[in-house]
């Protein structure tokens, strides 16, 4: 479905203004779903994404014989313990999601049947040896298809047993699957990570992790059981950052994100926003589900270039194709390194950017890692391709608002895989001066 996004027109530009909630955040929903179903007991998970991709995990442990009932937007998930799962009668559909294949491999990794896990074409392309790496040195039997992708046929296991893993590179969701098979492993699982990605999975389990020489250190054993618990999933940074971001660019704007997630080693967008020089405001922090969350102002100023790289990239890497627009209407240049995996998302995101930033009338130019975007302050309407990625669509329809005339974005309707509400929540915000 192609999405028309009016920009500057007849003298007049567009404006943003007002309060607005997103969907649970994505990662937590996904987590509190697979968690809950290994728990022994009910829980009860309160906000979950309303995206496409917390369904597909949510399908998933139906298929694989997990109850889980609505009552009024409350998700109830009866859980039976490690080993409750039954084998699928079909083949497990992750859809467009790579963290339900990645988590949910993990956890399978460890059961006593066989079993397939499959996905979407985009999904298909993406790397899963850094999965199937780590989970064969535990023990696992996990077959791909083609050039290690997707489909993956997972084999019973005897037993696993744990390993000490330390990540080639910073990725909660390989992180997440060696944690969740070390808790159907003999001995204790330790994963090391040089660089800290998001810790929701050691938050919402409650593991321990230590800093040493080496980085930063997770540990689980096979006597892990899981609790059941309430969750309380608070808004989406990664979604709230399109409308903050357009806050930022757009002149006489203000926006306030409600209830969003505030956890440090996803806020890296906030960061980066303070560095470029926006007017950023946080209020209302309190915690829920062991995570910070809080209300973000955004309001508009002038922006400057800057550079992004090293520890910060994996505090931001969702929010890195809104940082390039961004970064088309900041004085000065701004410049990506070290986002190499930009390349293995939903689409080649460096590709993305650097593309449709061009078709826009961008300064801007590839690296084998990132980008560099000249900011000159003015973008050009012009068809815009999503690459099937929803943050792509998303991303281009606020640089859509920003250019001078119209943007059409085609396949405007990916968002719905983490942002069903994204263009009613945008048509509510948006106003003309
Ligand atoms: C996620 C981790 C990140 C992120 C993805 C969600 C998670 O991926 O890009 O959107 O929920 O663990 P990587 O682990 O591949 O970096």
């Amino acid at each position: 479905m192609d999405y028309e996004v009016r920009g500057a027109s007849s003298g007049k530009t567009a404006r943003i203004d007002g309060s607005f909630e997103v969907p649970g955040d994505k990662s937590i929903s996904h987590r509190a779903l697979i968690f809950s179903s290994v728990a022994n007991g009910i829980s009860e998970i309160d906000g979950i994404s309303t995206g496409a991709d917390v369904k597909s995990t949510m399908s998933c442990l139906k298929h694989l014989g997990v109850r889980i009932d609505n009552a009024d937007g409350i998700i109830k998930v009866c859980g039976k313990g490690k080993y409750s799962f039954s084998s699928p009668s079909e083949v497990l559909d992750a859809g467009n999601s790579g963290t339900t294949m990645r988590l949910l491999t993990g956890v399978l990794a460890g059961q006593k049947f066989e079993c397939t896990i499959n996905g979407d074409e985009t999904l298909r392309k993406r790397p899963m040896q850094r999965i199937i790496d780590p989970l064969s040195q535990m023990g696992a039997n996990i077959v791909p298809s083609y050039n290690m992708t997707a489909p993956l046929k997972i084999f019973a296991s005897d037993r696993l047993h744990g390993i000490r893993y330390e990540l080639p590179l910073p990725s909660a969701q390989v992180k997440s699957a060696v944690l969740l098979a070390g808790m159907f492993a003999e001995g204790e699982t330790t994963v090391v990570e040089a660089v800290e990605s998001r810790d929701h999975t050691e938050r919402m389990l409650k593991l321990k992790k230590v800093k040493t020489a080496s980085g930063f250190e997770t540990q689980i054993s096979c006597d892990y059981a899981v609790e059941p618990m309430e969750y309380d999933i608070a808004g989406d940074i990664s979604s709230a950052a399109f409308f903050l971001a357009a806050a930022a660019i757009l002149p006489d704007s203000s926006v306030t994100a409600v209830g969003v997630t505030l956890n440090p080693t996803r806020a890296g967008f906030l960061d980066v926003l303070v560095m470029m020089g926006a007017k950023v405001e946080i209020g209302n922090i309190c915690e829920a589900a062991n995570e910070p969350i809080g209300d973000v102002t955004v309001s508009h100023s002038e922006l400057n270039g800057v550079e992004i790289k090293g520890e910060l990239i994996p505090r931001l890497i969702d929010e890195l194709p809104m940082i390039g627009v961004m970064a088309a209407f900041a004085k000065g240049e701004t410049v990506v390194h070290d986002a190499h995996d930009l390349r293995r998302k939903e689409s080649d995101r460096i590709v993305a950017v650097v593309d449709n930033l061009e078709a826009m009338g961008a300064e801007v130019e590839e690296l084998d890692d990132g980008f560099i975007v000249n900011g000159t302050g003015n973008l050009n309407g012009n068809k815009i391709d999503s690459y099937k990625d929803h943050r792509v669509a998303m991303a281009f329809a606020i640089a859509g608002l920003a250019a001078h005339g119209t943007t059409v974005i085609k396949n405007s309707e990916w968002a719905q895989i983490s942002f069903p509400e994204f263009f009613s929540t945008l048509e509510k915000l948006v106003g003309r001066r």
